[in-house]
């Protein structure tokens, strides 16, 4: 989704501006700009619909020497993807560049129109700008930029040039925004991704919803903060940038998302020592204190599956029950939140809108939420009461992989310690040999990754694809035909195996492929709803143990060892899912990293 980036400093803004957006580049984007302070004191714009490379090339003749910039990366949701749409938008001395939705754009619009302003774009962006433009005729352009803000609905973040004063203002609500400072490069950045900052800043600031942060050259500390009154506020978090750039290459692989699927060995194992070993015991610890009589799961997409995973561990494990609702629709369904419930979030970003939305019902409830997350600092993170990091590293791929796996994997952990063995070094032992099993055998999965890509090119260009599973199967299902729908652009529905004959079955023909995930669990009776889809011509790739009736109905056949995994052979199966995703989306020769239409990051509702 939209990424934002700021800098002011001695020299080389434009360029600081333009790595900080390549790194966001992985978010997905349609059009990339910049706006940077000319060497005549005047603010430049460029900006072009496609890939940065295609703003570099408009920059290559352009003297991009200067002290202060801000770019942006956007993601359409107002105005078609045009070079007029994309930000930042200026208008005389201001530029600005904004990350989210503008819920009331239409009537600010028709008022600003109303009295004389008109739009150079379609955006719901322009709106802010113009807006605060106006309001400057009676007051400063720190007091506009606060009043503005009130006026304005929904959640957006804003970063503004000021070309008068060479300053930057910076102001959000429930979207992501970070500043950082480099007092000994003497620089001031802003971002809507610490991961944009990393060697830009030595300390980063995470300002509360409604601050303004005000970037100036002119003030010591680089950088001051102020409540929606406009006196200097203290409603920020502030800690030492301690990620660390790494380019991340993709060594040999073709793609980061290929990379991302072999990377999960090495994390199972380095999760599990985190949490047994590690820094990890005390946040194990202070779970374990919770008592809930019920949790309400909440999450988006892959996070999701996952959170159906999650809740099938902490159902069997601890028989606390689990309500569960995409976060797109839990605030709206008027979930009944009672005392002794708690939230449980998964997100890999932490900045998904829908789920934050969710944390935010739950909390507005007063009862306590847990976060199982992958971005330690981002939004989720700083708002629950209690976190669990997934450690899956930086995510690249938009198809979510090891984050998918680290988030099952940390549910198991939560199930754990909120277990009556918790503590108890034998069942610790049992658990910590189970994850380095599974390690193992995903270990085995890749190392014969051929027989799965050889499936892969036979099937590739069929009609459609069922994912079919059971019991603790089901959220694989769900979760393999999402990767393959959106890296493969085919169509793929997740199904519980015994729902098929309820409606789908319609459609199976000797075009359509059933991807039958059986585990040991309810073998006999998946086997039979797949013998189902092959009376009617389906074609079969089964999915599972040795067993001869299961060979016997499928085309294809990816044999799996089950054996001593119990719980978490599901994770096991869904790295089979993984990368028979990938080589169909190879074979189709889609934008696997990028996906047509999709962000890494969705900050938007
Ligand atoms: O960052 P999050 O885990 O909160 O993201 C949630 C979904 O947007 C994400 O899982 C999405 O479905 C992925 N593209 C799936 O691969």
């Amino acid at each position: 989704m939209c990424g934002i980036v700021g800098h002011l400093g001695p020299s080389q803004s434009v360029e600081i501006v333009l790595e900080g957006l390549r790194r966001l580049e992985y978010r997905g984007y349609d059009s990339a700009g910049v706006t940077f302070l000319n060497q005549s004191g005047k603010l430049e714009t460029h900006k072009k619909t496609g890939k940065i490379v295609n703003l570099e090339k408009a920059l290559s003749s352009v003297n991009t020497d200067s002290m202060v910039s801000i770019g942006h990366t956007r993601w359409a949701t107002h105005g078609g993807v045009t070079d007029f749409n994309s930000h930042p938008h200026s208008h005389e001395h201001l530029s600005m560049v904004h990350n989210g939705i503008i819920e009331n754009a239409d009537s600010l619009r028709d008022t600003l129109q109303g009295k004389g302003f008109s739009f150079k774009s379609e955006t719901d962006s322009e709106v802010f700008l113009m807006l605060v433009f106006s309001l400057l005729e009676k007051m400063p352009l720190k007091e506009a930029i606060l009043k503005g803000f009130s006026q304005v609905e929904g959640n957006s973040a804003f970063v503004f040039i000021n070309e008068k004063t060479r300053e930057i203002f910076a102001i959000k609500r429930a979207a992501p925004l970070v500043c950082g400072t480099h007092h000994t490069k003497s620089q001031a950045v802003v971002s809507s991704d610490p991961y944009a900052l990393i060697g830009a800043a030595d300390r980063i600031y995470f300002p509360g919803d409604e601050v303004l942060c005000h970037l100036s050259p002119a003030n010591k500390d680089l950088i001051s903060f102020y409540d929606s009154e406009g006196n200097p506020s203290e409603n920020y978090k502030s800690q030492k940038q301690e990620m660390e750039y790494d380019p991340s290459d993709k060594g040999d692989f073709e793609h980061y998302m290929l990379k991302e699927i072999y990377e999960q060995p090495g994390l199972v194992r380095s999760l599990c020592q985190f949490y047994f070993d590690g820094d990890g015991k005390k946040f194990l610890e202070k779970v374990s204190s919770l008592r809930p009589n019920r949790f309400h799961i909440s999450a988006c997409g892959t996070a999701f599956y996952a959170g159906l995973l999650v809740r099938d561990f902490i159902e069997g494990i601890n028989r606390i029950p689990c309500v569960y609702e995409l976060g797109s629709e839990f605030r709206y369904r008027n979930p009944i939140l009672k005392e002794g419930d708690v939230g449980l979030f998964i997100s890999q970003s932490g900045e998904t809108a829908d789920t934050l939305a969710s944390q935010g019902e739950c909390k507005s409830s007063s009862i306590q939420t847990v976060s199982l997350v992958n971005v330690e600092g981002s939004s989720l993170y700083r708002e629950c009461d209690y976190n669990l990091l997934i450690r899956a590293g930086v995510e690249i791929g938009v198809a979510s992989t090891k984050a998918f796996t680290q988030m099952g994997l940390t549910g198991r952990l939560l199930a754990h310690a909120l277990g009556e063995h918790y503590g108890d070094a034998h069942h610790e032992k049992k658990l910590i040999d189970k994850f380095s099993l599974l390690a193992e055998r995903i270990d085995e999965v890749l190392a014969n990754v051929e027989d799965i890509k050889k499936i892969a090119e036979e099937i590739y260009n069929k009609k459609g694809y069922f994912f079919t599973g059971r019991g603790i199967y089901y959220p694989i299902a769900l979760e393999g035909a999402l990767k393959l729908k959106e890296i493969a652009y085919v169509h793929a529905e997740g199904y519980a195996a015994g729902e098929l004959k309820h409606g789908p079955i319609a459609l199976i023909d000797e075009e359509m492929v059933n991807i039958a995930i059986v585990g040991p669990e309810l073998k006999d009776k998946t086997i039979s709803n797949i013998q189902e889809i092959k009376a009617r011509k389906g074609i079969i790739v089964g999915i599972g143990p040795n067993d001869n009736s299961l060979k016997k109905i499928s085309d294809y056949f990816l044999e799996l060892n089950f054996e001593g995994l119990d719980e978490l052979s599901p994770l096991y199966v869904n790295v089979v899912n993984q990368l028979l995703s990938y080589y169909m989306a190879k074979f189709k020769g889609t934008d696997i990293d990028k996906p047509r239409n999709l962000a890494k990051s969705v900050t938007v509702e």
